[in-house]
């Protein structure tokens, strides 16, 4: 204890031994556990949240249209089917996050969008994956990554609703890590007496933390993660032509993308730098590369990511070790203040710190952009309100003939 007190005292972060001698002696050995595990490196990450990592030489990456994909759509399905019933893919459902945006304490998947009957996030995303396991005669495996915030209600959920008709068998739920979080000047936050505001570490935890939990050790053959968001609910996961067109490129990884018609669209980008596959953000484009053309006419930095990636087993395997970017991200979190009132702020009052699986694809060493069209496989929920909202969703399911 004197020795976990000095370590604080060096940090300035004292404060959280407040009502540490009112805890019980299991709350007291659970909370210094908590101390114990914090990264001190990245929480020192603070200080320094805009230089994350200085970027190379960015440049355009070749990439599949749509044109071409229609082009060779049976030979890539042919392979994809046969690579999904060979149960070589399995998909990683990614669903551990907050929903902070759209306020909602439940798991972001258990969310209603329907409006004449209920209809759940979950549930769209189960019943694409189930067509595609129809139309290819096999089940895929399916990994569910949860937090520790929104596990057991995650699970609960879905048994509820009988896995939304999915086999049980090939379901498999893991939860990822979580990581401390500080106030705007680098003090962590508690929740409670003798508990730090611990959030999901990010996205970009989810290989360490499927392999933590080995939740894949009753399914040898895979060879590719199909990784996604649960908020998209027009996601094609698995699907055979993408699966089919990523193994025939040889590459490592492969990213489905959507065309970006304005140059200033705030999406991430899929580019090369330093010769290697990596995704920028929007705000990270100079206005020249923004607008630079193609010889196609396009827009020469128009691969627009949407969270849904093929990756190598072998090679994360490969790579399991290198140590991926850490975003100090600046976030609403509830804390306990110093009366000892638990206090929801308004607006954003501290740093999480995350991992994003879009630094991933730097170090698959190559990948391949596949573009599908937006208004068929994109319709994100993000906000409450406006864009990527539950509005655009559902004008978009509708579109695509889902009945709401
Ligand atoms: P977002 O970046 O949109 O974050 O996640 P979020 O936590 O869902 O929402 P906000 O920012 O708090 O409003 C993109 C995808 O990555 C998953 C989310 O569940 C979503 O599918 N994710 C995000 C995780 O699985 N774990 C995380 O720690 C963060």
């Amino acid at each position: 204890m004197k020795e976990l007190n000095s370590l604080l005292s060096e940090r300035g972060q004292t404060h959280i031994l407040r009502g540490f001698d009112a805890l019980t002696i299991d709350a007291q050995r659970k909370f210094i556990k908590e101390i114990e595990n914090i990264d001190w490196d990245t929480v020192d990450l603070w200080k320094h949240p805009e230089d994350l990592s200085g970027k190379g030489k960015v440049e355009p990456i070749a990439g599949l249209s749509l044109k071409e994909i229609e082009h060779q759509r049976e030979e890539y399905l042919a392979v994809g089917a046969e690579a999904i019933r060979a149960q070589k893919v399995a998909c990683v459902l990614l669903a551990g996050g907050q929903g902070t945006r759209l306020g909602s304490d439940a798991p972001k998947g258990a969310y209603d969008i329907g409006v004449t009957r209920p209809l759940y996030i979950f549930e769209m995303q189960i019943r694409n994956l189930l067509s595609v396991c129809k139309a290819c005669g096999a089940a895929v495996p399916l990994f569910i990554m949860t937090s520790d915030k929104n596990d057991a209600a995650t699970r609960a959920f879905l048994k509820e609703h009988a896995y939304f008709g999915y086999p049980e068998e090939y379901i498999r739920f893991f939860e990822q890590e979580m990581a401390p979080s500080v106030d705007l000047t680098g003090k962590l936050l508690l929740e409670a007496e003798g508990a730090l505001a611990l959030s999901p570490n990010g996205n970009g935890g989810w290989y360490s933390s499927l392999k933590r939990a080995a939740a894949d050790r009753d399914f040898p053959a895979i060879e590719w993660y199909n990784v996604y968001g649960v908020d998209n609910v027009l996601q094609r996961s698995a699907d055979p032509v993408f699966v089919g067109a990523t193994i025939k490129s040889g590459m490592m990884s492969g990213a489905k993308v959507v065309r970006k018609t304005d140059p200033h669209e705030r999406v991430g980008v899929l580019c090369l730098e330093d010769s290697k596959p990596s995704v920028i953000e929007y705000y990270e484009l100079t206005e020249e590369m923004a607008q630079q053309k193609g010889a196609d006419g396009n827009l020469a930095y128009s691969f627009g990511v949407i969270l849904n990636y093929l990756l190598s087993a072998k090679k994360l395997e490969e790579i399991a070790k290198a140590r991926i970017p850490v975003h100090v991200v600046k976030k609403k979190i509830p804390y306990l203040d110093e009366a000892g009132v638990l206090v929801k702020p308004e607006k954003e009052n501290g740093y999480k710190f995350e991992t994003l699986i879009l630094d991933m694809i730097r170090l698959m060493g190559s990948c391949l952009p596949f573009e599908v069209a937006r208004e068929k496989e994109f319709a994100p929920i993000k906000n409450k309100e406006g864009t990527d909202s539950v509005e655009t969703a559902r004008a978009l399911l509708q579109k695509n003939g889902v009945a709401l």
